[in-house]
């Protein structure tokens, strides 16, 4: 049986028709129409799908609707515009990172997660913060160094 939700994304208030477990990224993409996070694994082991509810960076494939209730969500979409980008967008377009492109919300958005609570990261810090997020073709020294960049943008 569906409920109606009510869901605060990117600063707009959506109301969506769901039934209590669906996955919160269903609703994202499918009912509000952000294509940002990805469905990689649908099994929280990838990344893809990674928005922030609430300042924390988390799997919304695996978040059933039900649990968000009043959180603030966020997408990366909704985390800079192309006229105020966020530091880590700036540095990924610098760094000229992706390949295909099908990772780099889950790394962005993880990244921006850690980057918000975590001043002048070492390498060993980033890859910590980074390491469950995945990309299968193998950008990761210029994630590295997106992340670098960025984190030295935001002082
Ligand atoms: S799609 Fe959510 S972690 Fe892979
Ligand atoms: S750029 Fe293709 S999966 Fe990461």
């Amino acid at each position: 049986m569906t409920q109606k939700f009510s869901l605060n994304v990117n600063g707009k208030i959506h109301t969506v028709d769901a039934d209590p477990d669906m996955p919160l990224l269903y609703a994202l993409r499918n009912d509000i129409g952000l294509n940002n996070p990805q469905f990689g694994c649908g099994l929280d082991q990838c990344g893809a799908c990674t928005v922030h509810i609430d300042g924390q960076a988390i799997r919304s494939c695996s978040m059933p609707i039900s649990a968000v209730g009043n959180a603030t969500v966020v997408t990366l979409s909704g985390l800079g515009t192309p006229e105020q980008p966020h530091p880590l967008q700036t540095a990924y377009v610098e760094e000229q990172v992706p390949q295909c492109g099908y990772c780099v919300n889950g790394w962005i958005m993880t990244a921006a997660a850690f980057l918000a609570g975590k001043k002048k990261p070492t390498d060993a810090e980033i890859k910590q913060a980074l390491k469950g997020v995945k990309c299968r073709c193998g950008t990761h020294m210029g994630i590295l160094r997106a992340v670098k960049r960025a984190a030295a943008m935001m002082g």
